[in-house]
């Protein structure tokens, strides 16, 4: 029988959708996370390395979230995967990761897979996700929508189009080798505009309003955001107040076949998420 695929991050917003897609095509696939996968897997305990890797040969690689230090850990992680027979790593990376602050290990990490020769690698540069605005990353509250922008616009990218990518890359690894894929909707909006859309598909007043950087980022620490990870909401927040926020390419309909999903298509399919409770 062919060896599974192990997906980290397995109960995530990505991750989840991977697993599905490839046993939608008869592919084994093995989530792995602290809570609600198949198997655990604890970044910060690499006992639960071996068991996760065990009888799979391609790994979709989710680092740990709000942090910016664990290329040591992945480097470990590579390490025992490379000596358990490993073929292939998808590494969902970021927007410009190769460019990220050294105080970020997104480029380290990127760095380190491309050393290696035992196995081949995908990496995949999503822009910021849609999925932001329906979870609680960039919440609607009474009506506002506060990020720092300075006006700017970002091609914002569906999950499910960054997991049908993925997919790609997992069922066909020879095909994708050594691939970088900046992962983008089809089009750079601005929040204004998000703004608009959530309150046409809503039926609810929506308004954006921009905030200086720095209190925007002091306000989320206050509330619990681990402050080392300040310098990752001021890297992804400041391209977009420098102009320099994603721009629409064509690498996930050149690798899935089909357009990324709108803003405005995706707004259309969650309009509950910005529904009030009363209404829903
Ligand atoms: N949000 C954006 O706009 C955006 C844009 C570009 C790139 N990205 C990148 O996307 C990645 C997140 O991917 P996603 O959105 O698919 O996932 P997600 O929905 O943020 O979920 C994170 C996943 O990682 C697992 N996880 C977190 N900490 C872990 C730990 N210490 N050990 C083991 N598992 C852990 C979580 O499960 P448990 O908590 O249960 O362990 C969960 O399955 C991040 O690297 C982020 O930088 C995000």
């Amino acid at each position: 029988m062919s060896q599974a695929v192990l997906i980290l991050g397995g109960s995530g917003r990505t991750g989840s959708l991977v697993a599905r897609r490839l046993v939608e095509h008869g592919i084994r696939a093995r989530t792995a996370s602290r809570r609600g996968s198949d198997v655990f897997f604890d970044w910060d305990d690499p006992a639960t390395y071996p068991g996760a890797l065990t009888g799979t040969d391609r790994v979709y690689l989710v680092t740990p979230v709000l942090r910016v230090r664990y290329a040591g850990q992945v480097a470990a992680f590579l390490d025992q995967a490379e000596a358990a027979g490993l073929r292939h790593v998808t590494f969902l990376s970021t927007y410009n990761g190769d460019r990220a602050p050294h105080e970020i290990d997104i480029a380290a990490v990127e760095a380190d897979l491309a050393s290696r020769e035992a196995f081949t690698h995908s990496i995949l540069r999503p822009a910021w996700v849609m999925q932001n605005f329906t979870d609680d990353h960039l919440p609607v509250i009474n009506g506002t929508l506060t990020v720092p922008s300075g006006g700017g616009s970002e091609a914002f990218v569906d999950a499910a189009d960054i997991a049908a990518v993925a997919v790609e890359t997992l069922l066909n690894p020879g095909a994708h080798a050594g691939a970088r894929y900046a992962l983008t909707g089809p089009q750079a909006i601005t929040f204004d505009d998000v703004a608009a859309t959530i309150a046409a598909v809503s039926g609810q007043p929506v308004v954006y309003k921009d905030i200086d950087q720095e209190a925007w980022i002091n306000g989320a620490v206050a509330v619990g955001l681990p402050a080392d990870y300040a310098v990752m909401l001021r890297w992804l927040t400041g391209a977009i107040i420098a102009g320099d926020g994603s721009e629409p390419t064509g690498d996930i309909e050149a690798v899935a076949g089909r357009p990324s999903a709108s803003f405005e298509a995706f707004a259309r399919r969650n309009a509950a998420a910005w529904t009030t409770p009363e209404d829903k």
